[in-house]
């Protein structure tokens, strides 16, 4: 059955290339660079990133050498800022232990911080063409689906489940080609909702098509809980300038910069002395904002925007007082550029 599917797989994948930016680069940095990135967001926008970041770092001594606030400036939008550390960290390795040579061995790749099993395996394959299955989204769908696979994916069970299966089906004498086509297959045929598989190679030994249960697999156990915040971020104004502050706190994005802040429970309405109660100081309430929202994996983000007015103010040693021209300058969780955008016609 494995023999079939690999067959179809690659026979499809030579008829439908898909044109992105990074096809057939063998450079284990560009790959890698492509990998985290599309770890974050959809092709579509991936692909401008990765041009962005092959450009203002075209080799792995240019990511090394340049300041981490500049690499996080480069990562604004994707989220999951540790990912940005880990790039610039691994890099500050390589150029500085490794000659600027990338580790050309599954294991010693593995090693590097910030690289999983998954992105090992597609620096190992798409690289050096070596018999490493790449395991991510797409590929346990496609497999659930063409195997009939019901355990779940979450479970150490089902991981290693799957990852007998993928190794059996690679196709050891072209890894590079097999995991790409496996990976476009999912992304845009084996789609999550709305599957096409009246285009699918697979489809005729597909048991899942075969027993119409394509939407039911893959299986999770768990179902993401969802946590709500409400955080009202303070734009205060004190001649031209305004304060910002980095969330250092191990939370979400942590390094990046925001308005000062006070979480509550729910929107609730804040007034002049509930702000002096947090910030000691005077304030003038000019304007609230709509609701904004952001979603994130585990989160439903709701924030307020107020802009405030001191005269006066002792403000925390953290704080940054800056010109309020100058706030462009520093990386914001979406949010926050979302209100900027709209309230300031900053575009972004
Ligand atoms: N998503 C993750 N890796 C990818 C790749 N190499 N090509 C297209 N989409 C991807």
């Amino acid at each position: 059955m494995s023999t079939n599917f690999k067959k179809s797989l690659i026979q499809w994948s030579n008829d439908h290339k898909r044109s992105l930016p990074w096809q057939n680069t063998k450079n284990p940095y560009f790959i890698w660079l492509r990998e985290v990135i599309l770890q974050q967001t959809r092709v579509e926008q991936g692909a401008n990133y990765y041009k962005s970041f092959i450009e203002k770092y075209p080799n792995v001594e240019n990511l090394a050498t340049a300041s981490l606030e500049d690499v996080y400036k480069s990562w604004e939008g994707l989220g999951y800022y540790s990912r940005a550390k880990n790039l610039h960290e691994t890099a500050k390795i390589i150029h500085e232990q490794l000659n600027d040579i990338f580790p050309n061995q599954y294991e010693a790749i593995l090693k590097l911080k910030g690289i999983g099993e998954y992105t090992a395996a597609a620096i190992a394959s798409f690289a050096y063409d070596l018999p490493y299955a790449t395991l991510d989204g797409n590929t346990y769908r496609v497999l659930s689906r063409y195997f009939g696979i019901e355990i779940p994916i979450d479970t150490t069970e089902g991981k290693k489940y799957f990852k007998q299966v993928a190794n059996e089906c690679l196709d050891t004498h072209q890894p590079a080609q097999y995991n790409q086509a496996l990976i476009d297959l999912g992304a845009t045929i084996c789609k999550p909702k709305n599957p096409q598989c009246d285009h699918c190679p697979l489809s005729s030994n597909c048991v899942a098509y075969n027993n119409n249960n394509i939407e039911q697999l893959p299986i999770k156990s768990k179902k993401i809980i969802i946590q709500e915040r409400f955080l009202n971020f303070l734009l205060i104004h004190i001649n031209e300038h305004i304060f910002i502050q980095q969330r250092k706190e191990k939370d979400i994005w942590q390094h990046l910069f925001q308005f000062p802040l006070v979480e509550t429970l729910e929107n609730e309405t804040i007034s002049e002395s509930f702000l002096s109660h947090y910030y000691s100081g005077n304030f003038q309430i000019l304007e609230e904002s709509e609701i904004y929202t952001q979603i994130l994996t585990h989160r439903k983000i709701k924030a307020k925007f107020w802009e405030v007015k001191v005269s006066n103010f002792q403000a925390p040693k953290d704080w940054l007082l800056v010109p309020f021209e100058q706030i462009k300058k520093f990386s914001y969780p979406k949010i926050i550029r979302d209100y900027l955008s709209i309230r300031y016609n900053y575009i972004y």
